[in-house]
């Protein structure tokens, strides 16, 4: 199924956080001390400008709507939901420490849930909310999300590595 356009911004933001993640990745394992700071610094303010709002976007927006179509117990509350607080309480926990491994630890785990998150959501929670909702309330959907989503968001483009200008 095509993503309805009353999407895209949600799907851009998570194009946004897969190339965040795929950077965690590639670059945290081999990272000095200096590097993974900086690492921090950046995941910190994407977490703040784009992620954090792009989780209540998708409450607030989606979930409200879609929830009147399903039982609040349903699996895609339920996972949606559970995503959102575990990879908050993974930023919490990096907030909380200064320890160093620690801190390489839970960006790492970060990294994967969240592209794990974004992969579930592409493909299970957007396919079943463009199946569930009727085509006035995907509208309104739209509508909501463009009034809380900037058209460009911050992007998570990271200036000190030398690849960030080829992305
Ligand atoms: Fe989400
Ligand atoms: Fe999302």
């Amino acid at each position: 199924m095509q993503r309805d356009p009353n999407l895209v911004r949600l799907s851009r933001d998570h194009h946004r956080g897969l190339v965040l993640a795929m950077r965690i990745a590639r670059d945290l394992p081999r990272a000095t001390e200096a590097e993974a700071a900086t690492i921090y610094s950046d995941l910190r303010s994407f977490w703040q400008e784009g992620l954090l709002p792009h989780f209540r976007a998708e409450c607030e927006c989606l979930l409200a709507r879609l929830v009147r179509h399903l039982v609040l117990q349903d699996e895609l509350i339920v996972t949606t939901q559970g995503d959102h607080l575990y990879l908050e309480s993974l930023m919490a926990a990096l907030q909380d420490t200064e320890d160093p491994e620690l801190r390489r630890q839970y960006m790492g785990e970060f990294g994967a849930r969240l592209q794990q998150h974004i992969r579930w959501e592409e493909a299970i929670l957007f396919q079943r909310t463009q199946a569930e909702l009727t085509a006035a309330e995907l509208a309104a959907l739209g509508r909501d999300l463009a009034a809380r989503i900037p058209e460009s968001p911050p992007s998570p483009i990271w200036p000190t590595r030398p690849t960030a200008a080829a992305e």
